[in-house]
This record gives structure tokens, sequence and C-alpha cells, in this order.
């Protein structure tokens, strides 16, 4: 009888447990239409990317995916046009792992647009170990956090010129586990994991801090975490790292499409202005994380990046002019 019981129980766990999470994954259900709205995704061509930007089209946006792999590139372009019936979805290539090909994007970004209302930096990496980029970074930092920086610093003036804008960036939960932060120390390795967390945390600080400086604009910005979500982000895993993965996408992941809702969220709901600079998960404004109430931390980030990105004066945003 007991083996029925416990055979019976394992059996019944991961269902109930999908349930409760498909239960409990919120869903954006904001009817807010794109029409002559321009939008830009990092890391479109998969994943949450893909998601955000196919549903940015099918709202009729004119959605720029900024990949950095042509075929994927035009697979992902061709599907969201056939999906979303909007033949106004463009490729532009761009290399998170060099801020030459940052700056080359942001060149042709102004070339080609005469507007940008949502930028949503989604592109990342996670475990990438002790790669290094030609810009003498490890690749996890300058691409998750230096080169998402330096982009959103080179597409402001446009931004500000269109209108009301909105900055979605995207962190995860991994960033509560950065602790002894130290904002100075972005040219060390620790880890994997602590180089992701750390990363992530960047992005909140971040996030706050573009949003101190953005007062008194109408351009807003948010960070968040999507949820555990099956895509390729860990694709570099290996051992038991690889099994834990592998778990939890099993039992605790949401699709694709349920870990793009909180970054549609945070690009179309109304009346969320007045939260700029703050974290959301489950398309909900969350507390901050304890280890990202510091104002100072941030302030002191940001200086450190614009030196490690090299931002020059001319690049530099007037803030407040
Ligand atoms: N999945 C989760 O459980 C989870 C949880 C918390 C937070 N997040 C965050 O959600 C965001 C989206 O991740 P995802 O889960 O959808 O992962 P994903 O499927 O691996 O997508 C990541 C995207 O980033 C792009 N990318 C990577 N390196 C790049 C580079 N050097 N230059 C330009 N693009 C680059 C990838 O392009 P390629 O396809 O060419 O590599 C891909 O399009 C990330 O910021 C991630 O940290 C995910």
């Amino acid at each position: 009888m007991i083996y029925y019981a416990v055979l019976c129980a394992l059996l019944t766990t991961p269902l109930i447990l999908k349930i409760y999470l498909k239960l409990r994954t919120k869903w954006c259900r904001s009817p807010k239409c794109l029409i002559g709205k321009t939008t830009i995704i990092t890391g479109a061509n998969t994943g949450i990317g893909f998601e955000t930007a196919l549903n940015f089209a099918k709202r009729g946006a004119r959605v720029i995916l900024a990949c950095r792999d042509p075929k994927k590139a035009e697979t992902a372009r061709q599907k969201i046009i056939s999906e979303s019936e909007n033949q106004n979805i463009f490729v532009k290539i761009v290399d998170f792992a060099s801020f030459e090909s940052i700056r080359g994007f942001a060149k042709s970004v102004h070339e080609t647009e005469n507007r940008l209302d949502i930028l949503v930096n989604n592109a990342a990496v996670a475990c990438e170990g002790t790669q290094k980029t030609h810009d003498g970074f490890y690749l996890g930092m300058q691409v998750n956090y230096l080169s998402l920086f330096l982009l959103t610093n080179l597409l402001l003036d446009l931004m500000s010129k269109s209108g009301p804008g909105r900055i979605v960036n995207v962190s995860s939960i991994m960033a509560k586990t950065a602790l002894f932060f130290n904002p100075d120390n972005l040219r060390s390795y620790y880890g994997d994991v602590d180089m992701y967390s750390r990363t992530k945390l960047c992005i909140i600080l971040f996030t706050q801090q573009l949003a101190r400086k953005l007062q008194n604009t109408q351009i807003t910005t948010y960070s968040l975490h999507p949820g555990a979500v099956k895509t390729e982000i860990f694709r570099h895993l290996t051992g038991f790292n690889l099994l834990v993965s592998a778990i939890i996408k099993f039992f605790f992941a949401k699709t694709p499409g349920e870990g793009a809702q909180t970054n549609i969220y945070c690009s179309v709901e109304r009346n969320i202005e007045k939260f700029s600079g703050q974290h959301f998960e489950e398309c909900r404004k969350v507390a901050t994380y304890p280890n990202a109430r510091d104002a100072s931390v941030g302030e002191r980030l940001w200086r450190v990046s614009e030196e490690l990105v090299k931002l020059k004066e001319e690049e530099k945003f007037q803030f407040g002019a």
C-alpha cells in the first residue's frame, strides 16, 4: 500500500507543480497598439527576446532585431513576419562582445531611424568561463552589462527626441546572490555563477541610476526578472550543473512566451511611469533586492562604467539639458 502511495506522490507532484506554476504566471493584458512606434530588442533571435519582438510585431510596431548571428536573425525575422503579418521587421547585426560593434550599431540606428520608443536590453550570456573579449573584459561582464550600458547611452538622444520612451533592462533574481558587490571590481572573475549574478546586479543598479538621471524627461526605465524560463541561456553548462538546470527546466520553468510577459508589461503597460527605476517580476513591481538599495553604489558604478567603455564627451547624453 505504502509503495502505491509513494508512486502516486511521485507521479502527481510534477503535475501539481506545473499546474501551480501555470496559475502563478502573470500575463500582460495591456491592449496597447504600437503602430507608429519603433522598438529595438537585443538578443531577439531566440528565447525571451524573440517572444518580446513577436509581441511588439503583433501590436504593429516597427521592430529592430538586434542580433549577432545574421542567419539566426533572418530566420527569426521571417518567423515573426509570418506569425504577425507585420512586414515592418528589420535585422541589425551587433555583437555585444565588442564596443566597436555597439558603436557601429548605434550609428546605424541613427542613420536609418528617426525615432526610438522602446529599447529592450535583453541579450545575455551565462557560464562563459574566463573567456575575454578584444576589449579586455570577461565575456559575461561585457555582453551582459558593459555593452548594455554603452548602447543605452548612445541611443538616449534619439529616444529623447521621440516623446515618451521606455528602456527595459532584463536582469535576474540571481542578482540577489551577488553579495559584497564592488563597482571597482568589474574586471574580476570569481566563478561563472558569481559573474552572472554580478552582471545582473549591475543592470538593476544601472536602471535605478538611469531613472534618477532621467527624472524630468519623458523616458522611463525598468529592470526585471523574467522567472525561470526554458531557453538556451545555460547552453554551456556541463556535468552536475547541467543536471540541476535540466531538473529546474523540467519542473519549474516557463515557456519563452510566458517568460516574455514582464518584458512586455514594462514596455507597454499604462501608468507605470511613476515606478521608473524599479524592479519587476510577474508583471508587478517588487521590492528592491537588499543588495541594490545603496544609491551611492549606483552612482559609483555609473562613473566606473563610463571609464571602462571609454564613453567620449560627445557620446554623453545631456541629462537635464
Ligand atoms: N532563461 C531564464 O531562465 C532566465 C532567467 C533570468 C533571467 N534571464 C535573462 O533573460 C534574458 C534573455 O535570455 P534567454 O533566457 O531568452 O536566453 P537565450 O535564449 O540564450 O537568449 C539570449 C540572447 O542573447 C544573445 N546574445 C548572446 N551573446 C550575444 C552577443 N555577444 N551579442 C549579441 N547578442 C548576444 C543570443 O544570441 P545567440 O542566439 O546568437 O547566441 C540570444 O539571442 C537574458 O538577459 C537572461 O539573462 C533568463
